[in-house]
């Protein structure tokens, strides 16, 4: 589909780009944008040019980023044929194309990586290199220890929407579906090397400072709507229902293919969190911590999918503040 919006962001990518191009790396061109991917380099720069920061690329690169991989299954070659080494593959490729790999758990159309950008390898774009290691961890939204696979079929069913889909309540995913195993293995093995139950230094910064927040109920949702208007709608269009770039989609930031209801990103301070480090994608780290929320509450004013377990959250710990989709208890 090549509306007039595609051109648009398309002209505003094809920017000159500084391509260093190495041997050994993997070179895809998305339609005719001048975009460089799936590379494996060490170092400080990824093939197309972007800063790393350590194993992540940099919370400053911008969407010409969007297509590479730091790390990635494919191209590791102590990965043999066992049967661990192609769950790690396949975890990656659902991982990174949902809606293809895992169709009747993504009924929205949207992938892990559209929030946990470059397959979870992008710095304050809730990166989940080191993560696996800190599981069990207490999840305060259930009030209990979660396992790395619960805390993926969370995203599965909140954040994917997977409830919203054409499953029957008991053929929803649990921690041990195939998908969910699957991508366990994926996010352990980018865990290689990094140290059990040690914080690594890129985690929780996807969050507005405390003395930042404004209350909820002086959030304006008009204000972001003027903001949305100006910063956004080429990507994410007027109805927030986003544009095709290449391969890449940008939202459906609210509507039926939405996340739901009872994901991270239906709380206002938590999208706030993820849109100021990494939107709007050609200049992102600019937006201030105010137009952030602002941003976040005029979105999570529109109507999204109900998850139909939300009697169930925040049973032992408070309602938060800015759970806007719950009713007050
Ligand atoms: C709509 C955005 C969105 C999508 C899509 C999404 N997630 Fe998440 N994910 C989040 C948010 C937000 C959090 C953090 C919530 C919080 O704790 O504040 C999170 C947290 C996580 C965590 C825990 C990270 C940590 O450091 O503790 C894992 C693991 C995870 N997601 C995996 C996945 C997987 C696998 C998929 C695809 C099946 C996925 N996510 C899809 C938004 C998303
Ligand atoms: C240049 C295009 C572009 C602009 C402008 C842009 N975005 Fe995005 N956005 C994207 C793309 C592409 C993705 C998906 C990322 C991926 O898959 O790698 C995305 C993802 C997101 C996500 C994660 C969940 C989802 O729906 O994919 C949110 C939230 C978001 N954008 C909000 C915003 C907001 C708010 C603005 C304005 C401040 C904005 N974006 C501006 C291209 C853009």
């Amino acid at each position: 589909m090549l509306g007039s919006q595609y051109h648009h962001v398309n002209s505003m990518l094809s920017r000159p780009v500084p391509l260093t191009v190495r041997a050994g790396a993997c070179l895809v061109v998305v339609a005719h944008l001048a975009v460089v991917a799936c590379s494996r380099m060490p170092g400080r720069r990824t093939t197309n040019g972007a800063k790393m920061n350590g194993p992540l690329i940099a919370a400053s690169a911008t969407m010409v980023a969007a297509w590479e991989v730091p790390k990635t299954p494919l191209a590791d070659t102590s990965l043999d044929t066992s049967r661990l080494s192609e769950e790690v593959r396949r975890g990656f490729r659902i991982f990174t194309n949902t809606p293809h790999e895992a169709p009747r758990l993504a009924p929205g159309g949207m992938s892990c990586s559209n929030c946990h950008m470059n397959a979870g390898q992008r710095e304050k774009s809730l990166p989940l290199v080191g993560v696996a290691g800190l599981f069990p961890e207490y999840n305060r939204r259930s009030g209990r220890l979660f396992s790395l696979g619960d805390r993926i079929t969370d995203c599965f069913l909140r954040s994917e929407n997977t409830t919203g889909g054409t499953l029957s309540p008991a053929e929803l995913p649990t921690p041990t579906s195939s998908e969910v195993l699957a991508v366990s293995a994926y996010l352990a093995w980018l865990s290689r090397g990094s140290e059990v139950g040690k914080n690594p230094w890129w985690r929780g910064q996807n969050a507005i400072a405390a003395a930042m927040l404004v209350p909820i109920d002086k959030l304006d949702p008009r204000k972001g709507e003027a903001i949305y208007l100006d910063r956004c709608v080429t990507c994410h269009g007027p109805d927030g229902q986003g544009v095709a770039i290449g391969d890449k989609t940008a939202g459906p930031l609210w509507g039926p293919g939405s996340w739901n209801d009872g994901a991270g990103a239906a709380r206002v301070y938590t999208l706030a969190g993820m849109i100021r480090y990494s939107m709007p994608y050609l200049d992102p780290g600019n937006m201030t911590d105010e137009d952030a929320q602002q941003l976040a509450a005029f979105i999570d004013s529109k109507p999204r999918p109900v998850f139909p377990f939300k009697e169930g959250d925040y049973r032992t710990e408070k309602l938060p503040p800015d759970a806007v989709y719950y009713a007050q208890r």
